[in-house]
């Protein structure tokens, strides 16, 4: 197995191993080197569902985006091969996924880790782009690290796709039938790592303490601050690729493309741990 990292503080390209027939020794070494990288790009593996499902369980449980399944299209053609309503919820979520975030931060518990895996891609556009949590944090100044360590932040898919245009229906999906919004800290301890970490991202806003427009502004300096190099990488997809992240420490998103052509891909969300990954407010 050959690890690359990439030129940027996360990141690595892994070589020489089959997704599809992963054994626990080598396991062991992606696991080693995804808690060095943050996020593994494995390309031309071609993985099936089942595999890529078996992955996402070494690492923890699996969270279930649709009902029964584990695994979830992210994808702008409908099973029937057609294309997806662009006023639908689920294509105004995907175009919402352009901004920065992580995963399931407006849920009860956020996740742990996402896995990510091309069917289909445009020839032009749709990158996913990573940037390094860990790495922000170090390099805030001091009296920024200070000021922002007790902070909190409420975490809401309404409120993020709100910012992009977009009334979701109550219910509709994944997301959109939570009751309580989570608060969470904007300096998170990672569990294994102990790092600490700038956790953002799209869903945050209205930071306790702050008025509305200080916090949005303080959140959008951090984010600007935060997703630039050489804390990010973009991923120029070929079908076949996979790409692994820790949630706990990296934002991601999507790059726009030309939706009248296919983005088909294949995902699995591993669950947080439900100490470490819940929101502090009471609910
Ligand atoms: C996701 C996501 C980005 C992309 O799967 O959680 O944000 O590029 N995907 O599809
Ligand atoms: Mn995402």
């Amino acid at each position: 197995m050959n690890i690359n990292p990439i030129n940027a503080t996360l990141g690595a390209t892994v070589t020489g191993v089959d997704l599809n027939a992963l054994t626990d020794d080598q396991w062991r070494s992606v696991e080693e080197a995804w808690y060095q990288y943050a996020v593994l790009v494995f390309p031309g593996q071609h993985i099936e569902e089942t595999a890529q499902v078996a992955l996402g369980e070494r690492i923890g449980n699996l969270e279930r985006l649709v009902s029964d399944h584990k695994a979830v299209p992210i994808s702008n053609r409908r099973a029937d091969g057609k294309a997806v309503d662009e006023d639908s919820d689920h294509f105004q979520i995907l175009k919402g996924n352009e901004g920065w975030h992580t995963d399931s931060t407006y849920m009860p518990v956020s996740a742990r880790a996402s896995i990510l895996s091309a069917q289909v891609v445009p020839a032009e556009g749709g990158e996913t782009e990573w940037a390094d949590m860990r790495a922000a944090f170090d390099a805030l100044d001091q009296s920024t690290q200070e000021r922002i360590r007790d902070m909190a932040a409420y975490h809401s898919l309404f409120y993020s796709q709100a910012k992009v245009g977009h009334k979701p229906q109550k219910g509709a999906s994944y997301g959109l039938d939570d009751q309580n919004i989570p608060l969470r800290p904007l300096v998170k301890i990672h569990p294994v790592t102990g790092c600490p970490t700038l956790f953002i991202g799209r869903h945050a806003h209205g930071i306790s303490g702050l008025s509305d427009a200080e916090s949005e502004s303080l959140l959008e300096e951090l984010t600007a601050f935060a997703c630039q190099p050489p804390r990010v990488f973009a991923h120029k997809w070929q079908s076949g690729d996979v790409v692994m992240w820790d949630n706990r420490c990296v934002l991601h998103r999507a790059r726009p493309y030309d939706y009248s052509q296919p983005r088909i891909m294949r995902h699995v969300r591993v669950a947080g741990d439900p100490i470490s990954e819940a929101g502090i407010n009471p609910s």
